[in-house]
């Protein structure tokens, strides 16, 4: 775990509707379905406690209980496991961590937007620098590397000011993201100049779009309050972060899975199924053969 030289607070907003996943969001939240063998907000925790944060708030709502109780305790499953494997701790038997952080949760009654569940954790985070990890959004580091979260947060040590995690985004996607306008200003970091919620492809100021990583100071909660609903009648994130001093625009060389839908849900599966070694030989050779049996089928 690499330590992080002071911010703590990370907000996981995981309180949606997950509309485009119906009917499988009916009565479970997006942030919990599995990719390989671990629900998607494992992997936030996860990244999180990697990066050195330790007070982790995540957003709630309506039929999301199970993932409080996903990171409760639970001591019958602990007892029958201790039985078999030894003594191995909790945090290791479930979790990649050596231990469980404190996790605070915090309901968002209506879904007003995504600006507005972060602004529900303006009270817990103070004037503290914080950040937020979307809960359905998934980032892997080239092994040897520090996580997505970590290098952003290098960045805002150095410069002080918040910071956007960007990628490139194929013409076809810009109008899912929070697009940028800005100025390479060192390798890989932008000077954003503004940025524009789904914009479509001949509006789009550039193909760099947010992807669910931010590092802010506590200046954001001034500008979301100041933000009207926007895009789809919600009070957008993204129109808070036009209004900040000069953000900063960070790619990072880590692989973001995007589970806001189902085939990214889909791709994200299949991409690391793939990298775990004990399935990769045998979805592999599955693979093949469905590649096969379609290229016959369409011959
Ligand atoms: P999305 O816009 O992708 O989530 O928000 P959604 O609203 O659940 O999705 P659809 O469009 O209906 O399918 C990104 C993240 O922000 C959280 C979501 O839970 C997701 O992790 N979010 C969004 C909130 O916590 N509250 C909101 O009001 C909106």
């Amino acid at each position: 775990m690499s330590t992080n030289n002071g911010i703590r607070k990370v907000v996981i907003p995981a309180a949606g509707l997950g509309t485009r996943f119906l009917p499988i969001t009916k009565a479970q939240p997006k942030e919990m379905l599995p990719v390989v063998d671990k629900p998607v907000i494992q992997y936030v925790v996860e990244e999180a406690v990697k990066s050195g944060f330790d007070d982790i708030i995540i957003i709630t709502g309506r039929n999301k209980r199970s993932i409080e109780d996903h990171f409760d305790r639970c001591h019958e499953l602990e007892e029958r496991l201790s039985g078999q494997n030894g003594t191995e701790p909790y945090a290791k038997a479930f979790f990649a961590l050596e231990e469980i952080p404190e996790i605070h949760y915090i309901r968002q009654r209506e879904q007003k937007g995504l600006g507005d569940a972060v602004l529900l954790a303006e009270k817990h985070c103070d004037d503290e620098p914080f950040a937020v990890l979307l809960g359905d959004t998934i980032t892997i580091e080239p092994i040897g590397c520090e996580t997505c979260t970590s290098q952003m947060n290098e960045v805002f040590k150095k410069y002080g000011k918040s910071v956007v995690a960007v990628e490139e985004v194929p013409d076809y996607k810009l109008k899912d993201y929070g697009i940028i306008d800005g100025e390479l200003a060192a390798p890989n970091i932008y000077v954003i100049n503004s940025i524009i919620e789904k914009p479509a492809p001949e509006i789009a100021p550039s193909n760099l779009g947010a992807i669910g990583r931010y590092i802010f100071t506590s200046e954001i909660f001034d500008c979301i309050h100041k933000v009207r609903p926007g895009y789809g009648g919600e009070i957008q994130l993204t129109d808070a972060i036009r209004m900040l001093d000069h953000p900063l625009g960070l790619v990072t060389n880590c692989i973001r899975y995007d589970i806001g839908d189902k085939p990214g849900w889909m791709k994200a599966w299949i991409e690391l199924t793939l990298g775990r070694e004990e399935f990769h030989d045998d979805i592999l050779c599955f693979m093949q053969e469905l590649l096969k049996k379609e290229e016959m089928r369409v011959s």
